[in-house]
């Protein structure tokens, strides 16, 4: 499986990709994993090292595409109740130490809601911490993380803006946005006014 993410990242590079994006979240492979719920192996690939699966791929990533073009996408509470990760306070900083020492420098945090806060302030260090006891995903990676990291989650084109302003993350992603403005950029550079994305939308895409 390790080699077969290397092998698929090469042949993104090779159709002219700028880069690829390993997906660690939402409970595919990766994610499977990193989290305690699903991953109770007893070998050297669960427990502790639970995030060695992660690193190995990331490994053989960087190694056919280089660490200015390749980005790790996590997710420790995702859209389906209940399926978000089992311990992210011990989970968090493991992993994000781990796809570190691999040689990853760029970190895509996924949350539906960029600006919820969803994980314990115990993160950061104690005069860091917000009186609600709660931190939002991109604030308790960029308080962990030393390298380059995304933001995403019903962003709008001014909070991305804001974020990038105040450094809270070094670049935004976007989704529904695009489904819906497939001239997105054009009418975020003219100042043009969004389209409110729509589920039914999607009918008209497959
Ligand atoms: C129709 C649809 C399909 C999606 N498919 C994926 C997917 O395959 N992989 C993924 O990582 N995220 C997927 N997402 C999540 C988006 O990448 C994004 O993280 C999420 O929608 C929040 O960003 P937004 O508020 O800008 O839409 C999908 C979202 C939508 C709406």
């Amino acid at each position: 499986m390790i080699a077969l993410f290397a092998a698929g990242a090469g042949r993104a590079l090779e159709a002219g990709f700028d880069g690829v994006e390993i997906h660690g979240a939402h409970g595919y492979l990766i994610d499977q994993f990193i989290n305690l719920k699903w991953n109770q192996r007893t070998d050297d690939w669960g427990g502790e090292k639970r995030c060695r699966f992660a690193a190995a791929v990331t490994r053989a990533v960087l190694a056919e595409c280089g660490a200015g073009r390749t980005l790790l996408r996590f997710s420790p509470g995702w859209s389906t109740p209940g399926s978000g990760w089992q311990q992210p306070a011990e989970t968090l900083p493991l992993l994000l130490d781990t796809l570190w020492d691999a040689g990853l420098r760029i970190l895509h945090a996924s949350h539906g809601e960029y600006d919820q806060p969803n994980l314990p302030a115990e993160l950061l260090p104690a005069e860091l911490r917000p009186a609600s006891g709660l931190l939002p995903l991109h604030q308790a990676t960029r308080a962990l993380w030393k390298g380059q990291l995304v933001g995403v989650g019903s962003l709008t084109p001014a909070r991305a803006e804001a974020a990038l302003a105040l450094g809270e993350v070094d670049a935004t992603a976007f989704a529904r946005a695009l489904l819906a403005n497939p001239d997105f950029v054009s009418r975020v550079r003219g100042g043009h006014e969004l389209r409110v994305y729509r589920p039914d939308y999607l009918t008209k895409l497959v």
